[in-house]
This record gives structure tokens, C-alpha cells and sequence, in this order.
């Protein structure tokens, strides 16, 4: 193991029963990490754990709800009573509600916001204050990941998509402020919008192609394992895209035009004179949408995907 990327480090993945947490997860025991792995109780966590112990790696199992408070407490203490200590948290859980926002029932939208948003701030909230004690405690800042996971979703305002677009950016935003309030601790955050063939998308992507599959989550892996490892360190508060052979990394939103009051305040005419130029599209369309990354997946999936 000495010779190993992530030798000698803890990780907890959420979500690594299934698609892209477990592939990240065995990713990360493949790099030498030991591993805290949740999802909901059931035989899908057992069977990565034995995937992982079974390629000579560590795993213990912490199922539980990742929106539930104690989930979060376990997650961490687990890591420490099995390990002792925890120094990657892969945010990956989710689930799906898709439905228009003038159909979608209240159960919907709460549901998905709760998996998404709340369940990376309870894992978020435990493993930074165990990280801050730890750092107060040594006067020095500790070796601190967290991965979260975004999603092209947020970035276009996929329509069908209220509940979930609105967590993923609410995902983001908490990577923010996670990466600039944990920083001094030696906390390093960032976020990944992954595109890969799961259960969540089989039904979207279809099938996959005789041969290897470009879209495998195995795919995704690579980059969470690099951002856990020694390079994260001088990587956070990021955005990136990834996906079969794709790694792009997001620029922040930028001002596209600004205007001062010619008068000290803004009256609707001045108003209009200013702003009106810019707005001349019919139907006027989405001005606040990243299509950016669109083109990067026109080998996999076409063009309009
Ligand atoms: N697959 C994609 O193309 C894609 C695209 C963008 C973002 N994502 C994001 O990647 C993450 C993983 O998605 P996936 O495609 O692997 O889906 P998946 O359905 O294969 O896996 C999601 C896992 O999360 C677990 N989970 C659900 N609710 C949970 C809860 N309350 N507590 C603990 N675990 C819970 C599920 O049991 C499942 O094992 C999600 O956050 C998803 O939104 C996926």
C-alpha cells in the first residue's frame, strides 16, 4: 500500500451502494484508501464492501439516511472508532422526483432537496467540526477533502428538473462556502457535475454499447481520486465537469454588463434606455444558463444532450 496515491487516509463515500459512489469508492480503496462506505441499509453496501475487501482493501459499512442528523454523527465516529480518523468525505447520495414545477407535489420537491442538499450539509457539518477540533487541537490545519457532487442539471435549468437543479446549485453554493469558511483548518472543497450511466440515468441514456462503455461511472472516478489526494490541496472552492473522457473546470459566473445611475437613482425610463439593448431575443430566452458544457459531451451523447 505504501507506494499508494491516498495510503494511510479514511474516506467516506455516501451513496456507495450503487453507480457512481461505489465505483468512487472502489477507487479510492484501489489508491490505498480505507473506507467508510453509507448508503440505505441493504444488500447493495454489503456488496461493495465485499468488492472492496475482496481486492484486498478496507471497508466498514455506516447505512443510514444521509439527511438524518445521527447519519452524519455516525459517518464520522465510525471513521474514527474503525480508523481512527477521517480525512476525504465523498458527498454522492441522491435521488430523483423529476417533475414540471407547476405538477410537482410538495413530497417532490422536499424529498429530493432533503437527499441533495441537506444530506451534503449533515455529512458536511460533522466531518468540518471534527476537522476544525482536530486543527485547534494540533495548531496546525489538517488534510481535509471534501468531494461534492453537482450537476450539469443546475447549470442549464434542466426544466423537468426543479427540485433537483435547485439542490445541485444549492450544492455548489454550500461548496463555496465550505472551501472559503474551513479553509484556515485545512478543509479543501469542491464540487463535480458527473455524467454517467446508472440507475438514475439508464432509463435516460439507454443501454449501454457492445465494448467499453464511455459512460461508465469508473470513468468519473479518476477525478475524485485525484482531488482527494495530495494535488487537492491546492485545489478548492471548483466546479467540475466530467464524464467519459471529459475534465473541464467552470469558470465563475461573470458581470456581462453593468450601468450607473445617471442621476444617483434609477428611474424605469433611465431603466430602459440602459437595459433594454440587451434584452432583444423573441421569445426572450434564459440569460443566466451555462451551455458551455454541452459541446464537451457531443461525442457521447450529440450535440442537444
Ligand atoms: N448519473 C449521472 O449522469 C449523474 C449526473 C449528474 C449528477 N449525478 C449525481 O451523482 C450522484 C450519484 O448518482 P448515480 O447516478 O450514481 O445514482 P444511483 O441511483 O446509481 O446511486 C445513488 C445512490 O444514492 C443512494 N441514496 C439515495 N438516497 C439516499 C439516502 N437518503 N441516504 C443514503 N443514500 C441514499 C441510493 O441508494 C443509491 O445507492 C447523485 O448525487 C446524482 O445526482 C449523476
Amino acid at each position: 500500500m505504501g507506494g499508494k496515491l491516498l495510503a494511510g487516509r479514511v474516506a467516506a463515500v455516501t451513496g456507495a451502494g450503487n453507480g457512481l459512489g461505489a465505483a468512487e469508492a472502489v477507487a479510492l480503496a484501489a489508491a490505498g484508501a480505507r473506507l467508510v462506505l453509507n448508503d440505505l441499509p441493504g444488500a447493495a453496501l454489503e456488496t461493495v464492501g465485499e468488492t472492496i475487501r475482496s481486492a484486498g482493501g478496507e471497508a466498514v459499512l455506516c447505512p443510514g439516511d444521509v439527511a438524518d442528523f445521527p447519519t452524519g454523527e455516525a459517518l464520522v465516529r465510525r471513521a474514527v472508532e474503525a480508523f481512527g480518523g477521517l480525512d476525504i468525505l465523498v458527498n454522492n447520495a441522491g435521488v430523483l422526483r423529476d417533475r414540471m414545477v407547476f405538477a410537482m407535489s410538495e413530497q417532490e420537491w422536499d424529498a429530493v432537496i432533503r437527499v441533495h442538499l441537506r444530506g451534503h450539509f449533515v455529512t458536511t457539518r460533522f466531518a468540518t467540526a471534527y476537522w476544525r477540533e482536530r486543527s485547534k487541537a494540533t495548531g496546525a490545519p489538517v488534510y481535509a477533502r471534501i468531494v461534492n457532487t453537482s450537476s450539469e442539471a443546475f447549470l442549464l435549468g434542466s426544466a423537468g428538473q426543479p427540485n433537483y437543479a435547485a439542490a445541485k446549485g444549492g450544492i455548489v453554493a454550500l461548496t463555496l462556502t465550505t472551501a472559503r469558511g474551513c479553509a484556515r483548518y485545512g478543509v479543501r472543497a469542491n464540487a463535480i457535475c458527473p455524467r454517467a450511466r446508472t440507475a438514475m440515468t439508464g432509463d435516460l441514456m439507454g443501454p449501454p454499447p457492445d465494448g467499453p462503455d464511455p459512460l461508465a461511472p469508473e470513468r468519473v472516478a479518476p477525478l475524485v481520486t485525484y482531488l482527494a489526494g495530495p494535488a487537492g490541496a491546492r485545489i478548492t472552492g471548483e466546479v467540475f465537469v466530467v464524464h467519459s473522457d471529459v475534465v473541464a473546470v467552470l469558470g465563475p459566473p461573470t458581470v456581462r454588463a453593468s450601468f450607473r445611475a445617471p442621476a444617483g437613482q434609477w428611474s424605469a425610463t433611465e431603466l430602459d434606455t440602459a437595459l433594454a439593448p440587451l434584452f432583444t431575443g423573441d421569445p426572450p430566452q434564459p440569460g443566466f444558463v451555462c451551455e458551455d458544457t454541452l459541446p464537451l459531451a457531443a461525442a457521447t451523447f450529440g450535440e442537444d444532450r
